[in-house]
């Protein structure tokens, strides 16, 4: 389930290709997309091949994982604006292709209801990309979250904040909360590829290996799915034994 590449770079060419190939087949995909310093070298590198090789992409549609509570899409640190700016405003993506949790609703969770029933509405996932936390998160699902889980709102573990804390000018401004898709939402994508680079991630990419599937690793939940494959560059595979890419 383990593949090694040398570079970010590498992996972003790879899964670019893969989205490429995807949208090809099916041009009205489902595409589920996550944020992150992970995914920007995949975005642009998407963005390239777009351009260059002229995939017709106004079918696609794309659900985004998590968005944080009580951020407006025009924030800066919100995951709309995120999106806007490493995807979506390049590729020309139109707002009703696009769908984020929304972090301002009245009701957050009839809001979380209506996520994941838009997702089934929409024919499902045939793809997800992740990124890992460092303490094992996919999407905002940290760890105990059942792996049943649908859209729900979580209250973030200080480790996340901490973690992301990094993007905002004060890390007490990471909001306490935020709307994620579920791991059941997750796993009921056709097809999944999480990425993990840099060495930050190293030692969670061993916990990852090692564990068998249980919510103190969310990112476990992936070993249930049939066609799930986790990518990492030398760095993230630094303490992966030889076997984890047997
Ligand atoms: C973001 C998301 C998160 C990130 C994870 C890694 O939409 O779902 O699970 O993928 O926190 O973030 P980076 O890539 O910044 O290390």
């Amino acid at each position: 389930m383990f593949q090694l590449f040398p570079t970010p770079a590498d992996i972003a060419a790879h899964v670019s290709a893969h989205l490429m190939d995807l949208i090809r087949q099916q041009p009205h995909a489902v595409l589920g997309l996550a944020t992150g310093s992970t995914m920007e070298p995949i975005y642009a590198a998407f963005i390239a091949q777009v351009q260059q090789q002229g995939v017709d992409i106004r079918q696609i549609r794309s659900f985004n994982l998590d968005e944080y509570m009580g951020l407006p899409p025009s924030h800066p640190q919100s995951y709309h604006y995120y999106m806007q700016q490493h995807l979506f405003q390049a590729l020309g993506l139109d707002a009703a292709q696009v769908r984020l949790p929304n972090g301002v609703a009245p009701d957050s969770v009839a809001e979380c209801r209506q996520y994941s029933a838009d997702i089934a509405a929409a024919g499902g996932l045939d793809f997800q990309l992740l990124g890992i936390g460092t303490n094992g998160h996919i999407g905002f699902n940290e760890p105990g979250t059942p792996f049943d889980s649908l859209t729900h709102v979580v209250h973030l573990t200080q480790k996340t904040r901490t973690d992301n804390g990094r993007l905002f000018d004060n890390p007490s401004q990471v909001p306490t909360h935020a709307i994620t898709m579920g791991i059941q939402d997750i796993l009921n994508a056709k097809q999944v590829i999480l990425v993990a680079t840099g060495a930050h991630k190293a030692q969670t990419m061993r916990q990852l290996f090692l564990s068998a599937p249980t919510p103190d690793m969310p990112a476990s939940a992936l070993k249930n799915h049939g066609n799930a494959r986790i990518y990492v560059d030398a760095a993230a595979a630094a303490l992966l034994p030889p076997e984890a890419f047997a």
